[in-house]
Formats: structure tokens, C-alpha cells, sequence
């Protein structure tokens, strides 16, 4: 990963400027990373968008955001420093004339042009024609593209070679922002600088790991993008697959680009294909009817503003997967991921294999398993759940369950956590492809969440009903129940 502190200032142009990503995240993210001083002296930030605008207009915009979205106060220091940088350009993306607007608000020779895609991909195909027209980029120009990259692996390859013919792969910044959470990124280090999970991390310790991406917000007005794409392609493809891959991949060589992604490439490659024969013992779809967040109530998936009442889309999915190589051979991975839920909690719990002999009977008929929590978010932290004699002279030795409990925000107290966008920007900032998704990835998950896709129309898969507010259906119960487990509570 990139070690520089400096890299060479960047003309930063974001695409979609006055949409919703950029004025509540993108802005967000540049201005705290101006506050930690890590955007280059004279690197510039250009918003373009199809509305006529001065740039004055821009930076309202830009402050108004901060208000509302920092949740934090405005430093006046920075907010002049940053504001500085701010500059608006209206371009109708379709018109390849527009573009050349571009030539005299950047300048490829002294600053590294970024150009971040905060738009529908509909428009990619015109935009890096127009950027390839106006005759603006260099070698070291990068192209940043946020999801969804394609809907189907058809679609994806389709923006990938619209893409391809206009810039290398290098240059090319593929996000997923669960690559840039903190936790996320801490997996590396709790797997591969500590020994005593790099020798314990196999089918000889493990018995079956779950990951559970739960939300508890609805599809929050955007039905018609959700509608068509469900909860399988718009969380599990990309963000569970991605913390999939860096549970489950071998230690890499080192921590440079081509190391990582050839790692989280041999996962996706050994992943059992789900298809319309095996489709209905290992995957679940659902969809919310109307129930209660923290005792308010709140309308079903088909009671959304604009809902189609006939909707068969699942916001809800669990999946057993399975990975055949030597590494995970009997362990399953069940992974889980639902909109409406309880309440917002990413973790991955690993379970150990219970031991072959219990001395303990009087405390426990079968001895619990350890496990190994690790909580996303929010409440970032690792805990072990452990067995241990309960303090007392009288009787024999009784056990209970306790936890030993590392929690990020006390223990790494000093350490401000950021969020997934300033690291993502920072690194595409700085040149650094490491957390960022190669075409092959990509790719590969489309390939193996298609299959997934085809069987559910195959077979017929209707969503099963589950109230807002719960853990999702009965059926993702019995999931597990099948192979005598049972999920996380
Ligand atoms: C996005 C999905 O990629 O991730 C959204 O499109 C989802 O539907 C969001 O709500 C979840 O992100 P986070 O960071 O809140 O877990």
C-alpha cells in the first residue's frame, strides 16, 4: 500500500457534482481530508454537472452540505482553504463539445487529472469520449467509477470495454467503499500479523463462518434503482463478496496491488456455483412487509413511495456458500444481508470446532464453541468469546462464558476513525490501486451471482414475507438449522 505522504497535485473533476453521492459523501470526505491535510497544495476539486452554475453557486452548495451533513463544526481556516479549491463547470455530458470546457479549468501537465464518475453509468460511454475528444488526458490520467459496474456480467463487460478503449486497466479505479471502512481493511492485519489466528484460520480449527450485513434503513426513495437490481446485486455481489474475499484468501506475498487482488481472485474462482439444482437448499430470498423500527412503524417493501404492488424483488438474502479448495473444504460461509432489519450491524462471527472431548458435563452436556466476533460496524471492535472456570472455593470447576473484548473506539481512543470515502479518494488520489477492483473481480462476482440470478427465475423463487424489524425470514432460520446451526443473535 502507498507509503508516500505527497503524491503530485491532481485536478480532481467529479462527474455528477450537484447529485446525491457527491454532496453528501464526496464533499463530505475532501473537506475532512483538507482538515488532516492530506490533499496537496495545489490540487484542485471541479464539479461538473449539466446545470448552468458559477462557481460562487458551487461553493454555497459545497458549504451547505457541510452543514448538513459534517456533523461536525465548520473550521473557518479550512473551509477558506478549501473552498479555494472549489471551481464548477457546466457540461452536458451526452455533447462532446461541452467538453472541451475542461481544457482551460485543468492542466494534465503539471497536475494528475482524476476524473470521478458519480453518474449514471448510461453516461460512461459518452464521458470518456468526451475526455479521449478534448484531447485532456495522459498516460497518469485515472478514471475513478463508483457501482453499480453492470447489472448482469454481460453488462458489466459491456462498461468495461467502453471503458477499456479509452483508458489501461491501471488507470482505471473501481470503489467499493466497504473497501475503504477501517474494519474492513483491519482484517489484513488481524489475519496476517497475528499468529494466533494465521494458524488457526483453516477446516482444522474452524467449523463455519457467518457474515451478516444487516440494515436497518428501507430502500430510502430509490425504487426504481433498487427495484431492479435487489438486495443480491446491490450489497451482496460487491460489499459481502468483498468481505468474503479477505476473510477467506491465502496470505498474500506482500501488500502491493497485483498481490492482494490475485488472492481475492482465487476465492471468487473457488466458489460452488449455485444453480437451479442446489439454488433452494442454500440460498433465501425475501422481501419486508410492514412492521416496527425501535417501536415505529414503518410501510412494507411494496407500501414504498412509487412501488410496483406486484414486486417479486428480495430485499433480503442468505446464502450458504461453500468454497472448494484445500484451505475451506467443510467449512460453509453463510452469508446473510437484508434492508429493514432489527437494527444496523456488519459483523463476521467465526465459529471454532468444538472440542472431541468434554471434561467439563457438570457445567455444560456439549462445551460451546469459541467464537470470534468482529464487529464492522458500527461499535467497531474484535471480541472472543471464551469459557472460564467461575471464581469460587466450593465445588468443583464450573464454567461460564465471557468475552474478552477489544472495542476500537476505547482502545484506539487517539486514532480518529475515518470513513470509507476519504481513504477511497486519498488512495485514488495518490495513485494506489490496492483497494480498489480489478475488471477480473468484478468479473468473476458478476459470473458467480448470475448463476444465482438464473436459478431463482428458473425455479420460480418468490420472496418470503418478513416483518420490518426482524431478522428476516423463517426460512433463513432454517438455513442453518438444516446443518444444525444457527445464526449469530
Ligand atoms: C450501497 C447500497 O452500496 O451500500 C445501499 O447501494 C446500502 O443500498 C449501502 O444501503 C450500505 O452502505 P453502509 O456503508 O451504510 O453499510
Amino acid at each position: 500500500m502507498a507509503k508516500n505522504k505527497t503524491y503530485k497535485p491532481c485536478d480532481l473533476v467529479i462527474y455528477g457534482a450537484l447529485g446525491d453521492l457527491s454532496t453528501r459523501k464526496l464533499l463530505i470526505s475532501l473537506y475532512r481530508l483538507e482538515k488532516a491535510g492530506l490533499i496537496e497544495d495545489k490540487s484542485t476539486i471541479i464539479g461538473v454537472d449539466r446545470y448552468e452554475k458559477e462557481d460562487a453557486e458551487f461553493v454555497d452548495i459545497a458549504h451547505n452540505s457541510l452543514k448538513e451533513f459534517l456533523n461536525d463544526e465548520i473550521d473557518e481556516d479550512i473551509w477558506t482553504r478549501f473552498s479555494a479549491r472549489l471551481a464548477y463547470l457546466k457540461i452536458d455530458l451526452r455533447i462532446m463539445s461541452e467538453y472541451q470546457n475542461l481544457q482551460s479549468a485543468t492542466d494534465p501537465d503539471s497536475r494528475v487529472l482524476v476524473n470521478y464518475l458519480s453518474v449514471s453509468p448510461i453516461l460512461f460511454k459518452d464521458i470518456c469520449q468526451g475526455l479521449h475528444q478534448c484531447g485532456i488526458l495522459t498516460h497518469e490520467s485515472r478514471l475513478v467509477m463508483e457501482k453499480p459496474i453492470g447489472h448482469s456480467l454481460k453488462t458489466s463487460r459491456e462498461i468495461n470495454d467502453v471503458v477499456a478503449e479509452v483508458f489501461n486497466e491501471n488507470q482505471v479505479f473501481r470503489i467499493d467503499h466497504y473497501l475503504g471502512k477501517e474494519t474492513v481493511l483491519n482484517l489484513l492485519a488481524l489475519r496476517f500479523a497475528n499468529s494466533i489466528f494465521t494458524t488457526n484460520w483453516d477446516h482444522n480449527t474452524i467449523d463455519h463462518i457467518q457474515i451478516t450485513v444487516a440494515e436497518e434503513v428501507g430502500i430510502e426513495g430509490r425504487w426504481e434503482y433498487f427495484d431492479q437490481t435487489g438486495q443480491l446485486r446491490d450489497m451482496l455481489q460487491n460489499h459481502l463478496l468483498q468481505i468474503l474475499t479477505f476473510v477467506a484468501m491465502e496470505p498474500p506475498v506482500d501488500l502491493e496491488a497485483p498481490s492482494i487482488r490475485s488472492e481475492k481472485i482465487k476465492v471468487l474462482e473457488a466458489l460452488r456455483p449455485i444453480t437451479e439444482n442446489n439454488a433452494d437448499e442454500t440460498t433465501v430470498r425475501g422481501q419486508y412487509t410492514k412492521g416496527f423500527q425501535q417501536a415505529t412503524p414503518v410501510p412494507g417493501y411494496l407500501e414504498e413511495e412509487g412501488a410496483n404492488t406486484a414486486s417479486t424483488t428480495e430485499s433480503f438474502v442468505a446464502i450458504r456458500v461453500d468454497i472448494d479448495n484445500w484451505r475451506w473444504a467443510g467449512v460453509p460461509f453463510y452469508l446473510r444481508t437484508g434492508k429493514r432489519m432489527n437494527y444496523k450491524r456488519t459483523e463476521i462471527v467465526v465459529y471454532f470446532k468444538q472440542l472431541p472431548h468434554n471434561i467439563f458435563k457438570d457445567s455444560y452436556r456439549h462445551l460451546p464453541p469459541n467464537k470470534l466476533i468482529i464487529h464492522l460496524q458500527p461499535n467497531e471492535g474484535v471480541e472472543i468469546e471464551m469459557l472460564n472456570k467461575v471464581p469460587g472455593i466450593d465445588g468443583g470447576i464450573k464454567l461460564q462464558k465471557t468475552k474478552l473484548d477489544l472495542s476500537f473506539s476505547e482502545a484506539l481512543k487517539k486514532n480518529k476513525l475515518f470513513g470509507g470515502y476519504e481513504k477511497l479518494i486519498l488512495e485514488a488520489l495518490r495513485g494506489n490501486p490496492t483497494l480498489f477492483l480489478s475488471r477480473n473481480e468484478i468479473e468473476r462476482a458478476w459470473s458467480w451471482v448470475d448463476s444465482i440470478q438464473d436459478a431463482w427465475a428458473k425455479n420460480n423463487d418468490e420472496p418470503r414475507p418478513y416483518p420490518a424489524g426482524t431478522w428476516g425470514p423463517i426460512a433463513s432460520d432454517s438455513l442453518l438449522a438444516r446443518d444444525g446451526r444457527a445464526w449469530e443473535g
